[in-house]
């Protein structure tokens, strides 16, 4: 018998909340996977992708829109009587297809800002205009839809609901949101296929590795066919060859037109970006193509 999800696992940290959309998604041709063999845990282990193919061609280079639009903002906490400023004057753009990577010191601000594009938290000062849409604008409701639908999360410790199975996990965020017209069961079960967890979608996660995890994760980051992908130090867990075996699935993500945003420590997975981006001490010191 299959677990009843509740309200409670839907309104999970780090899952989309609310409301039904009513765009279709591009199920057709997704992302061919490409798995990689290893015959052996004693092999080096190297990654043999490439650059993402979006920016290489000189007719689409520099052309592709803004789909994230970070204006002259701040971001504070306020604990007890005392502000404490975390971002300070932040102006970013993410093109649409592109590939960035945040890199900097503990501390320095990669997750708050993060979570402001995510709109997981609202600046305290500027705007963040994500498709085009201001989230200054947007009633709360707007702001939920958006992040559930075109929006897809992934962190550092998976954050899977333990009770459910990988199956249900990757459902879980339809329960919020979800595109009319598609089957959301199906949808799941190929996204796992696509991950290449087709045996393994009955299991829990504490019956699951560290690196399968993370692909439930990415599965249920991509159930509403997110525009965007944003992922939190996603091999942070993770021995340096799984670590790989996860960027790969994001470039072949990045390669069927996903924008990714990712935070690392791993100067070999920033090296893979079509753009890093340093933060320190809540400024952007500098960005490399
Ligand atoms: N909810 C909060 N309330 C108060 N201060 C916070 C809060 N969240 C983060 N901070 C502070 O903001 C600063 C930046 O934190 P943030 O998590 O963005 O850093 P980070 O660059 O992601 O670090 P790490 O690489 O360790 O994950 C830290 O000094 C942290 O203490
Ligand atoms: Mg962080």
């Amino acid at each position: 018998m299959e677990t009843k999800i509740s309200t409670e696992d839907v309104s999970a940290p780090g899952d989309p909340i609310l409301e039904t959309g009513t765009e279709s998604p591009r199920l057709e041709g997704e992302l061919p996977l490409r798995e990689k063999h290893i015959t052996s845990n004693e092999e080096p282990f190297e990654c043999e992708l490439g650059r993402s193919r979006y920016f290489q061609s000189s007719e689409t280079q520099g052309t592709a829109v803004p789909i994230i639009e970070i204006i002259d903002v701040k971001k504070s906490y306020t604990l007890g009587n005392m502000e404490v400023p975390v971002l300070h004057d932040i102006n970013l753009e993410v093109r649409e297809g592109e590939f960035l990577a945040i890199m900097g010191p503990s501390g320095s601000g990669k997750s708050t800002l993060m979570n402001l594009i995510g709109f997981l938290d609202r600046p305290t000062e500027g705007r963040i205009i994500i498709k085009g849409l201001d989230i200054n604008k947007l009633s709360d409701k707007e702001v939920a839809r958006l992040r559930g639908l075109e929006i897809g999360f992934v962190f550092q410790t998976f954050n899977l609901i333990p009770r459910l199975t990988a199956l249900e996990n990757v459902e879980l965020p339809t329960y919020a949101n979800s595109r009319s017209g598609v089957d959301s069961r199906e949808r799941a079960k190929e996204l796992l296929k696509l991950v290449g967890l087709e045996d393994r979608m009955r299991h829990k996660p504490g019956e699951l590795s560290g690196g399968q995890s993370q692909r439930v994760a990415i599965a249920r980051a991509l159930i509403n066919d997110p525009a965007i992908l944003l992922a939190d130090e996603p091999t942070g867990n993770l021995d340096s060859k799984t670590g790989c075996e996860i960027l790969n699935i994001f470039k072949r993500l990045n390669e069927d037109g996903r924008t990714i945003v990712i935070i690392t420590h791993d100067p070999e997975i920033a090296g893979y970006a079509d753009r890093i981006v340093m933060v320190k001490d809540g400024i952007i010191q500098n960005s490399t193509e």
